[in-house]
């Protein structure tokens, strides 16, 4: 799958975004290496930090459904992942992040990319 097909997925999910208080509508999907799709829109709360991106979303989905870190292939963002998100996608393992750049243009990266020179835990 291209990262504009990828995207494509995303668009339609951010379509289901609840982001009243924003109006900024993201979706993302997610695709694991054996091939299943997981799509996430924003949810925002009225307490705001309670709000949720569309990348946690999308992975919570997945994750819910038993997948772990080194299962999920890529992912596709509307629009340039936070913060948190990044580090949330480093978590994942992402070999790829396309995001869609408020130009218009897509940008790709690997997590790492995204969150150079971050700790692990050590393993447990
Ligand atoms: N948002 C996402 O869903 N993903 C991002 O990586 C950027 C920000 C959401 C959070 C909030 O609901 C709205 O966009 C405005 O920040």
């Amino acid at each position: 799958m291209t990262g504009e097909e990828l995207l494509a997925r995303a668009d339609e999910s951010a379509l289901n975004a609840y982001a009243p208080y924003s109006e900024y509508h993201v979706g993302a999907a997610v695709l694991t290496r054996d091939g299943r799709l997981f799509a996430g829109a924003n949810v925002e709360n009225a307490a705001y930090p309670l709000g949720i991106c569309a990348e946690r979303s999308a992975i919570a989905k997945a994750a819910s459904e038993g997948l772990r870190p080194g299962d999920l292939q890529a992912i596709a963002i509307t629009a340039s992942p936070c913060g948190g998100c990044r580090q949330w996608l480093h978590e994942w393992r992402f070999d790829r992040v396309w995001f869609r750049r408020a130009d218009g243009s897509v940008a790709e990266y690997t997590a790492d990319d995204l969150l150079p020179d971050t700790w692990d835990l050590p393993e447990r």
